[in-house]
């Protein structure tokens, strides 16, 4: 039998798994999904989902991934004895290369970001900033061959395998982007008029709650949990048998978590300190940002220089952790099905991922006219994938795990073996069987109008 990648310790597989959960979700499409939906009342939503829907729902793909010890579709297939269950392997396969494709034009713009931060063009008043962003992003040619690099830059670590690549760069450079955000939250919250931000992120009005706004927040959890397309099922069949599967799910979700807010608390601060509206979307870190640099550090504008290019970097780096993990799901299948070369199942997924990003990078640029139900294909491909291929996709790792295979497996797999005890397996097992599945229902129906 041929080896299969491992993740060499306990703290790698945290920290990787970490790294593909901790990425622009957080810090980019966090803050204006919250912005947009209505501030603090969001965000009491967002948490409710993780602890209810997203952790289980964690637990469920590493339990499938880890007693498979193979790709998505296989490792499905393995355990649904004759029973077409492969598809939802099939699902998440699809389901991150589309995520990939659009996912790749905003870590090019994060490229572009770091390398104008490195000349010194991001200096200049409010409107100078978001007139720069206008003239980059609407440009035919730049943020497209940004978005297709950082695609070719992820290429270049997968092909390098697990260990070597994801788990040695995600041990360092997590716990670097975590300090630099503490700093960068604390010079957000000292800005002039800064505490209407604060107070617009805690403060809950929970009369912007609605259906879709509950959506919003499911959507948003599993986006930023890598829940829903079996990319945290590909990476727990690299787990060890020791690994403890709910407490490095909880782990992971609070870390993730951490960080959406401090970034929240970061974004939304500066934002109310220049004037540019929560609810500006897409675009509202590449126009907040630039100014905490120049504004918290006037006095000293060599460290605001230096910091800038660190944040931009760690940024690049968060983003790339992510999209290695929604490429593997796709070259692991790829390798495994039809017994390709690693080599070259990658350079499928690539070319497939760059393809979906030049079409969605031109839908918000250069191109408007590329649109899908009145939306931009990017906005179309995100809405898609967050507010329905992805709760599916975990709704049904959710029944797979609580309905359909043995139960003995699960809670083998829970407790590895007995050896942990506790007597949460019957809580995991309620909230799988029977709360996952309705909560999501709920939603999804609601939003449909039926109830
Ligand atoms: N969770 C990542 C983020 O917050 C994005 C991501 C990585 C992802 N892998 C995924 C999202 C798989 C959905 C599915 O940036």
């Amino acid at each position: 039998m041929k080896e299969r990648g491992n993740f060499g310790s306990k703290m790698g597989i945290i920290l990787a798994t970490a790294g593909s959960a901790v990425g622009l979700g957080n810090v980019w499409r966090f803050p204006y999904t919250a912005g947009e939906n209505g501030g603090a009342a969001f965000i009491l939503l967002y948490i409710g989902c993780i602890l209810l829907l997203g952790i289980p729902g964690m637990v469920s793909e590493f339990i499938v991934g880890r007693h498979a010890q193979a790709n998505a579709a296989r490792a499905y297939d393995v355990l649904s004895k004759g029973l077409p269950w492969k598809f939802v392997g099939y699902l998440g396969i699809l389901t991150s290369t589309i995520i990939l494709g659009f996912y790749a034009v905003v870590a090019g713009w994060c490229l572009q970001y770091l390398w104008a931060s490195i000349a010194g063009q991001l200096n200049g008043d409010a409107d100078y900033v978001r007139n720069y962003f206008m003239t980059f992003s609407s440009d035919p040619l730049k943020p497209t061959l940004w978005g297709v690099a950082f695609i070719m830059i992820t290429h270049l670590v997968v092909v390098r395998g697990v260990q070597k690549g994801i788990e040695r760069a995600s041990k360092l450079l997590m716990p670097m982007l975590f300090i630099l955000l503490l700093v960068l939250v604390v010079s957000s919250c000292m800005l002039p008029g800064a505490m209407g931000g604060v107070r617009f992120l805690l403060h809950p009005d929970f009369s912007k709650l609605s259906g879709s706004v509950m959506l919003e927040a499911l959507g948003q959890a599993f986006f930023s949990l890598s829940l829903g397309t079996a990319c945290l099922c590909t990476y727990a069949s690299y787990f060890s048998k020791l690994t403890n599967l709910l407490g490095s799910a909880g782990q992971i979700a609070i870390l993730d978590t951490l960080i959406a807010v401090l970034s929240g608390l970061l974004i939304f601060p500066a934002a109310f300190s220049v004037g540019v509206s929560p609810d500006s979307g897409p675009s509202l870190i590449f126009i907040t940002l630039p100014n905490v640099f120049q504004q918290a550090f006037a006095a000293l504008p060599v460290v605001g220089y230096v910091i800038s290019i660190m944040f931009y970097a760690l940024l690049v780096f968060a983003a790339l952790t992510s999209t290695i993990s929604m490429h593997e799901i796709g070259t692991a299948f790829f390798t495994e099905e039809f017994t390709l070369p690693r080599q070259k199942s990658a350079w499928i997924e690539t070319v497939v991922t760059m393809l979906i990003c030049v079409f969605c990078s031109l839908s918000v640029g250069a191109i408007p006219s590329i649109k899908l139900m009145g939306f931009s294909l990017m906005d179309f491909c995100d809405r898609l994938t967050a507010n329905f291929l992805l709760p599916s996709g975990a709704m049904l790792a959710c029944l797979f795990v609580g309905w359909y295979i043995p139960k003995q497996i699960v809670h083998d797999e829970f407790t590895n073996g007995g050896t942990l005890k506790g007597n949460l397996f019957s809580i995991y097992l309620f909230a799988v069987r029977i709360v996952c599945p309705i909560c999501i229902t709920l939603i999804f129906l609601h939003q449909l109008g039926f109830v």
